[in-house]
């Protein structure tokens, strides 16, 4: 199968979950220049779980809003239009995909783990660099590997392939695909980000998380979100062996050598809040 056809067979595939229908209407009052905060509260307020959802969200530690917001009106005028998109994007996607469905040696909690680790990481990243905005950089990276659950779900064959090739062949995940596949997840996980009609940088930072692009406009948000990702990926807890960063992207070494310096130093810092990050996203489904 070549890359066209595999992403016409993507196409294709009607069952994949659709996003609510708040976010498409969250997602396009936003490119509508008319939208008013009452507007857009009001559509919001229309779906009580979710008005429950992101007040928690935005109040929760690991969100790092330091004021304590109380109604979605609030939200909108303390937080701005796209720190609200982001909390209903980041919930409602997290939901959509934490279905049943798994395969051998892939488990979905564990792949949401690893996904809200890469989010706080990031969030970190962006906040002591100031290099994008915290929040933009959360959702990139709860989102960077979403095509891995699409290949899992609706490409099983191919999926379990590249997992024997794992096992066998001592490859990573992404090394494994690109010997197998026509596409990749991150090209996948792109994809989709597109028919979703999501911003350009979040796309970008999907699409190429594996195989950076210097010429790319939010480059930064992309640098981010692969050294946020190759810190979770790398670092062990009390191994006493300093993380290996010889994979991390040369330009994301430069942009963030403060960061990837002082490692061992602070991310153990972070495990609280990447902890009820977890909680929140993964107990009550
Ligand atoms: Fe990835
Ligand atoms: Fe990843």
């Amino acid at each position: 199968m070549d890359a066209k056809t595999f992403l016409k067979k993507l196409d294709s595939i009607s069952d994949i979950p659709t996003l609510p229908t708040i976010v498409i209407k969250v997602n396009k009052m936003l490119e509508d220049y008319d939208t008013t905060i009452k507007k857009l509260s009001t559509i919001i307020e229309k779906d009580q779980a979710m008005v429950t959802k992101i007040l928690k969200l935005v109040n929760s530690t690991f969100y790092g809003f330091s004021s304590k917001i109380t109604n979605i009106n609030h939200a909108v005028i303390i937080l701005g239009f796209n720190t609200i998109r982001n909390a209903i994007v980041s919930v409602s996607i997290v939901k959509a995909f934490s279905g049943e469905r798994r395969l051998e040696g892939f488990d979905i909690p564990d792949f949401w783990r690893h996904s809200i680790a890469v989010a706080v990481t990031g969030r970190y990243l962006s906040e002591q660099s100031r290099l994008d905005a915290p929040n933009d950089c959360f959702v990139a990276g709860l989102l960077h590997d979403i095509g891995k659950v699409i290949l899992s779900q609706y490409f099983p064959e191919l999926f379990e392939q590249v997992w024997r090739s794992i096992a066998e062949d001592g490859l990573s995940f992404y090394e494994a695909e690109e010997a197998l596949l026509p596409v990749n997840h991150a090209q996948i996980g792109g994809y989709l980000a597109k028919r979703w009609r999501f911003p350009a940088g979040l796309i970008d930072s999907i699409t190429y998380h594996h195989t950076i692009r210097k010429s790319l406009p939010n480059l930064n948000q992309l640098l981010i979100v692969h050294t946020a990702d190759s810190i979770v990926n790398n670092y062990k807890a009390d191994s006493g062996i300093p993380p290996d960063f010889s994979s991390v992207n040369p330009e994301a070494k430069e942009a963030l050598s403060r960061q990837l310096e002082s490692v061992p130093g602070w991310f153990p810092e972070i495990a609280p809040e990447i902890d009820s990050a977890c909680e929140f996203f993964l107990d009550e489904g």
